[in-house]
């Protein structure tokens, strides 16, 4: 677990901005009939104007500069020719490296008009992500924040995703310690200032369990079910957790 300098973090404030206006921008440009290769596209475009590198890309053999999940996909969804359609909703996952550090952070967005069950996920997520926040302070445990999540999305009758978490940013986009969107309150690492994480619940609108596709990549709910995504990269400060990846 590497606590970051001033420096350091000061480095991440701009990776993370720059996350943070991609993901802005393709509020706009998210509409029915747009394809999933052009949103990466446009974020790769922003990505680079900004002298930042697509921190997906080639990751492990990765293919693209974003994941685009659509529906029952979780993360991980590959752009490719698929046409979104009013109704669906698409999670976007974006990462850039500036100066040698790592931003990192996803959306859910609707595509047009959605169900009402679509946008309630959609809201849980985002809303779970706070709920955690409100524990990422010096002294908490780790898993203060997971417990947080989880008790968040059940209560409000969705999953949280088991074999898939958070983790710890800076040089590296994913470092120690691992992030669980779920987890027993008071345990875990003790929390300390300077520490830089990427919190993510992905939660369904059915059961928890996921499985990867034939691509080696797409995570797709076993059941079918709806799945929406919520990420950002945070620094714990003395006054308290900071969103590096948020305008
Ligand atoms: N935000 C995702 C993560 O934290 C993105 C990784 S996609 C990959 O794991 F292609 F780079 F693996
Ligand atoms: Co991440």
């Amino acid at each position: 677990m590497y606590i970051k300098s001033d420096r350091e973090i000061e480095l991440m404030r701009t990776a993370g901005k720059i996350v943070a206006e991609v993901l802005e921008k393709l509020k706009e440009v998210i509409q029915p009939g747009i394809t999933t290769k052009e949103i990466d596209q446009l974020a790769e475009e922003y990505i680079r104007k900004n002298k930042a590198i697509p921190a997906f890309l080639g990751y492990g053999g990765y293919p693209a500069s974003v994941c685009t999940s659509v529906n029952e996909e979780v993360v991980h969804g590959i752009p490719g020719s698929r046409v979104l359609e009013d109704g669906d909703i698409i999670g976007v996952d974006v990462g850039a490296f500036y100066e040698g550090y790592c931003g990192d952070a996803a959306r859910t967005y609707e595509v047009g008009s959605c169900s009402d069950i679509a946008k309630r996920l959609i809201k849980v997520a985002e809303e779970s992500f706070f709920a955690g926040l409100e524990y990422a302070y010096e002294g908490n445990r780790l898993y203060d924040i997971s417990h947080a999540i989880q008790t968040h999305v059940e209560s409000n009758g969705f999953s949280v995703v088991r074999s898939l978490v958070g983790h710890g940013i800076g040089k590296n986009m994913h470092e120690d310690p691992q992030v669980p969107n779920y987890g027993l309150p008071h345990r875990g690492p003790r929390l300390m200032a300077g520490l830089t994480l990427a919190i993510e619940p992905m939660i369904n609108a059915g059961k928890h369990n996921v499985r990867t596709l034939s691509d080696g990549w797409t995570v797709v709910t076993s059941d079918g079910s709806l799945s929406a995504h919520y990420e950002n990269t945070i620094v714990i400060t003395v006054n308290g957790p900071e969103i590096l990846t948020r305008l």
